[in-house]
């Protein structure tokens, strides 16, 4: 999406210097900064830093830096040895280990003379297939809104909920929630979106910034507030995204979104999930007891980094000195409070039947 005009993906390869860029998020929204991964330790900093985040994005980092590795020592050795690395770097989202996977299995079979360069195609061909696969869930996603925009008034706005970032900085491009809402506005309906701030790391901030530059009604408001809104008839329409979605349909992503679901049931709130088919971890079924949750540094709950009023960018301390934090990142949402979830293939319902139904050879490969 664009970036004061000029059209980026979250992370490309330099031709010239043949090396990946990343946007360094950490700096978002207030400052848009650049930088190379040189190096494999650079790579699992960078996804540890969250320099690179969301579940799709850190798939695609992985996948170069597997391709770095592969340049430096194309050995069985090493390719273990990346996959390992990089792998133990944040424990929730699948799509580390699917792109980690899958660069394994394909580089596997080859000589050590093929492995770096079909390393680098494999990451290209990875990053490029899930900047489509978001296309194509804006796509889907864009029909449930076209349904809610034809119920009301002329003019009126669809208004639709999001929490955390699932925005095109979390993806390659355009984004798994946010790419029905830039499908929508390109389309000309109008729409309006609730940005829950979403604490600790306020992801929400990103979403603003994505929203606000393709020019997007959009309010950022409290992760408190949502429930509030869904009782006054303010929401017609949650749309998350997820980092790993059981073979069953329950949806595990950024703390907070359970709750929101809660909410979504008990006031009649569609809750719809957009999950690129990657995100789905067929060997699991009971996301609250078999998805492990990423426990964060308590300084990212008791310190919050923001735009100081003479325009740079600081930390303040927000509890007293010495208080205990807790920070579990993510939270799971069971199926029953899932509406539906949005794929590259269409609609389905949050069922181990729904899933398999649109994606029969993928369900069948992990039951085998
Ligand atoms: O901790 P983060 O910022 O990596 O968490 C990101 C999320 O929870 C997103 O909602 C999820 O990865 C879906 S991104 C398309």
């Amino acid at each position: 999406m664009k970036v004061n005009g000029t059209h980026y993906r979250s992370l490309w390869w330099n031709h010239k210097d043949d090396v990946l860029e990343i946007i360094d998020q950490r700096w978002l929204p207030h400052d848009f900064r650049v930088q190379p991964v040189n190096t494999l330790q650079d790579f699992a900093d960078a996804i540890v830093e969250m320099r690179v985040r969301g579940a799709p994005l850190i798939g695609a980092t992985a996948a170069y830096g597997m391709a770095l590795a592969m340049r430096q020592d194309p050995s069985d050795a090493a390719m273990d040895h990346a996959w390992s690395f990089l792998n133990a770097t944040r424990p929730t989202a699948i799509n580390l280990r699917w792109a980690l996977d899958r660069c394994r299995n394909h580089l596997r079979p080859l000589a050590e003379s093929e492995r770096a360069a079909a390393a680098l195609a494999l990451a290209h061909e990875i990053a490029d297939e899930d900047v489509e696969i978001n296309r194509s869930i804006g796509s889907h996603g864009l029909e449930l809104i076209k349904e809610i925009a034809a119920k009301k008034p002329a003019g009126e706005p669809v208004r639709l909920l999001t929490h955390c970032n699932a925005g095109w900085i979390a993806t390659v491009d355009w984004g798994t929630a946010t790419s029905p809402m830039y499908q929508a506005h390109d389309a000309g309906i109008p729409i309006h979106v609730w940005v829950d701030e979403t604490r600790p790391r306020n992801q929400g901030a990103l979403t603003s910034w994505e929203l606000g530059s393709h020019g997007i009604s959009h309010s950022y408001i409290t992760d408190n507030a949502g429930g509030h809104l869904m009782q006054h008839g303010q929401v017609d329409l949650v749309i998350t995204g997820t980092d790993r979605t059981t073979r069953r349909g329950d949806v595990c992503n950024k703390i907070g979104t359970y709750l929101k679901a809660l909410a979504a049931k008990d006031n009649g709130v569609p809750f719809y999930v957009a999950l690129p088919s990657p995100t789905i971890d067929w060997t699991v079924s009971d996301g609250v007891a078999e998805i492990p949750i990423e426990e964060r540094s308590e300084r990212e709950i008791t310190h919050v980094q923001g735009k100081t009023e003479d325009g740079g960018i600081g930390v303040v301390q927000v509890t007293p000195d010495g208080t205990p934090g807790g920070n579990p990142a993510f939270d799971v949402t069971p199926n029953r409070l899932v509406t539906g979830l949005i794929t590259e293939r269409g609609i389905c319902d949050a069922s181990e039947e729904g899933l398999a139904g649109l994606f029969p050879e993928m369900a069948a490969a992990k039951s085998a």
